[in-house]
């Protein structure tokens, strides 16, 4: 990246930052969600959405004001998220099948919207780094399987490599639209993308590819029904 690229950057990123403070988000990710909601219209007054990966609470924040009074939100991070008036968390690893459950009996039911911000720890190395994210992004897509309900709306982050497709395939299966998008207030630096979903085809009879751990990187294997 040249000097003059690195100085357009950093005021970026910057104004995303000092503009979180002013606005009182909890994090600059707040304005990706709001960009992508302004172009896809992903909420609607009175919905239910899950929030995965939700520390420290951005997205909570702005999926919170677009529902409403009416509507109801749940977030869910490995780390303990800060209370936030209308909105119930939960701390946990989602790769783990009693955080899982927490989430499903928390839920009890259907949620219009589920949104994913999940990202791995960063290790630099990037196809480690890939294969991670794509491993969440697979979580994200059993969480739908258990608790969207039909017709409802999904959007989640993947970082961008070779597995990718894997992660397309399984939403293509699932939705009747999918787009791929990168919001302004993503740094030019970074490989995430967001995929954005409609129209969930619910109890549809497809099998998702299983996310291995973490540590294998490119195979994965086919098999229905891991919590
Ligand atoms: C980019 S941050 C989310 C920012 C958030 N959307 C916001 O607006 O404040 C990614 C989050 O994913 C969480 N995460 C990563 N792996 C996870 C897992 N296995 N289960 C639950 N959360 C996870 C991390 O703890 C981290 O807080």
């Amino acid at each position: 990246m040249s000097l003059r690229d690195r100085w357009v950057q950093e005021r970026k990123n910057e104004r995303y930052y000092k503009l979180a403070k002013k606005e009182g988000y909890r994090s600059r990710a707040s304005y990706k969600l709001l960009q992508i909601d302004e172009r896809f219209n992903i909420f609607k007054e009175g919905d239910f959405v899950a929030d995965l990966g939700a520390f420290p609470g951005g997205w909570l924040q702005v999926a919170k004001e677009k529902v409403g009074e009416t509507g109801k939100v749940i977030g869910l991070d490995l780390r303990r998220i800060k209370p936030m008036e209308g909105v119930e968390t939960i701390v946990g690893d989602i790769t783990e099948d009693s955080t899982m459950l927490e989430l499903l009996s928390l839920v009890g039911g259907k949620v219009d919207v589920v949104i994913s911000d999940m990202a791995p720890n960063i290790a630099g190395h990037y196809s480690t780094d890939h294969a991670r994210s794509v491993h969440l992004a697979l979580y994200a897509v059993n969480v739908c399987d258990r608790i969207l309900r039909k017709g409802g709306r999904l959007v989640m982050k993947v970082f961008m490599g070779d597995m990718f497709g894997t992660v397309l395939k399984e939403v293509e299966d699932r939705f009747s639209t999918v787009r791929v998008h990168t919001p302004a207030a993503t740094r030019d630096t970074s490989s995430e993308v967001y995929v954005i979903c409609k129209g969930f085809y619910a109890n549809k009879d497809v099998e998702l590819v299983e996310p291995k751990p973490e540590t294998e990187e490119r195979e994965f294997s086919v098999k229905g029904n891991f919590i």
